[in-house]
């Protein structure tokens, strides 16, 4: 408890003593007494295994478990009561390091949680019990209220202890829906646990939870595949900005730029990953053009420009036989193309050039303008909006374009911190970007 601030002590404390002041009047009254207690264990036991075995929802975001099927099992055979003494039991899940306050929090919060959901199901018309067959219809409308309790109450308790202290940025508010409607599709498991009780009893938790586990094992393997995905990216990104000193953080950024412009546009989950993964490596070619072009002082010849203008089609051929990028392809190649034809390598117009390319194409003008360069200090955001407005239509795709200024008119932007310029000779520098709209590059003819 030390070291946190007052509110979030109140607020552990107003928890916390709500459900042991919940279930020590239960204790008094004797409302504990009537319960099936082997039917409890069980459901315990249960809810303790899926507490202690949480899986990662995503890499950013904090590991939850699906054990409030077992305690919405329980809202339906035991009733209120049962699901907060079911709840409370996750105070002693296997979860070493974990400090006695925070067990106590997570034990009461899942009391309170089963609690309420026990409440809204009674209330609807349910009745604790052990359902038969022919009763199975009228459990659904009573469970579905509880779950509607359960789930968002949970949600919300963490929450706010979350931003309490400090730690706002683990609460998953975007994607809030999908994460709410997937949680709600667990909690169906509870009502089979509970509709299969009458016929296989205590084998009914393992029926059921034995796919569910399995389906969790894969998606932590699919997490882990995407973790080893993002960590080549990021290798690769890594060799490519070590070419510039001033390029640092370029790709990340234009990597998130290019995700805001996509959500905008509403784009999918897998197509965001993909254009994500596109911002990345969008001047991986650049590990193609020798580092002398990139660093030549004044105008380049027309041989050397077009070694620079070959790096998208570098870019392709270095990352082609990574399968899992797909769709970043084109956003890595035709990324220099202007809506008007003018650009390169392939001098597309308009819709011919892929919808990433649109994208990457702001981003990355954007980041180059608001990013210090050897030759000139960051522009301010307004002045790079004003030349994304002013190219749209010639250079840029004016959608795309004005996607990323409502994007950046709700989420801001961090610009990158000010370089300090390097030491001679202690890193590799270039005196010009060919990602800046502001500052063409000098091409002189050869003679
Ligand atoms: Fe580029």
């Amino acid at each position: 408890m030390r070291g946190l601030p007052w509110f979030a002590k109140v607020y552990l404390v107003a928890v916390i003593g709500a459900a042991l002041g919940l279930l020590g009047h239960g204790v008094v009254s004797g409302r504990f007494a009537p319960l099936d207690w082997s039917t409890l264990l069980v459901l315990a036991l249960l809810f303790l295994v899926c507490e202690s075995m949480p899986t990662l929802l995503s890499v950013r975001q904090a590991a939850v478990s699906v054990s409030f099927s077992a305690a919405l099992a329980a809202v339906v055979l035991l009733g209120a009561d049962g699901a907060a003494l079911v709840g409370m039991t996750a105070m002693l899940s296997v979860h070493p390091g974990l400090s006695p306050v925070k067990r106590l929090f997570n034990g009461s919060q899942f009391a309170i949680c089963g609690y309420a959901a026990g409440g809204v199901y009674q209330w609807l018309g349910g009745t604790p019990h052990v359902p038969d067959v022919a009763g199975f219809d009228d459990l659904i409308l009573p469970f579905a209220g509880a779950a509607a309790v359960f789930v968002p109450l949970n949600f919300a308790l963490i929450a706010v202890i979350l931003v309490a202290t400090g730690q706002a940025d683990q609460v998953p508010l975007r994607g809030l829906a999908q994460f709410m409607v997937s949680y709600l599709g667990y909690a169906t498991f509870g009502l089979l646990i509970a509709g299969l009780w009458a016929t296989v009893s205590s084998i009914s938790a393992v029926l059921v939870l034995i796919p569910l586990f399995v389906a969790r094992w894969a998606f932590g393997q699919y997490l882990a595949q995407q973790r080893s995905y993002d960590a080549t990216i990021a290798a690769l990104c890594q060799a490519v900005e070590t070419k510039d000193y001033y390029t640092r953080g370029h790709c990340t950024r234009v990597s998130q730029a290019s995700g805001m412009i996509a959500e905008e546009i509403g784009m999918g989950p897998e197509r965001l990953r993909a254009i994500r993964y596109a911002g990345m490596l969008h001047d991986v070619g650049k590990l193609g053009v020798p580092t002398k072009v990139l660093q030549k002082e004044g105008p380049l010849t027309e041989e050397e420009f077009a070694a620079i203008q070959l790096h998208p089609m570098r870019g392709l051929e270095i990352v082609r036989g990574i399968d899992f990028l797909d769709e970043a392809f084109a956003g890595i190649m035709h990324h220099h193309e202007r809506v008007d034809g003018k650009g390169y390598p392939m001098g597309l117009a308009g819709d011919e050039i892929p919808e990433f390319a649109r994208i990457i194409a702001v981003a990355d003008a954007f980041d180059a303008m608001t990013s210090d360069r050897s030759y000139r200090n960051a522009r301010p955001i307004e002045v790079a909006t004003a030349e994304l407005r002013k190219g749209a239509g010639t250079q840029f795709d004016p959608v795309m374009v004005s996607a990323f200024v409502k994007a950046l008119e709700r989420d801001g932007w961090e610009p990158p911190r000010k370089v300090v310029p390097p030491p001679a000779d202690d890193a590799e520098t270039t005196i010009k970007d060919h990602d800046d709209p502001t500052m063409p590059i000098q091409v002189v003819a050869e003679r």
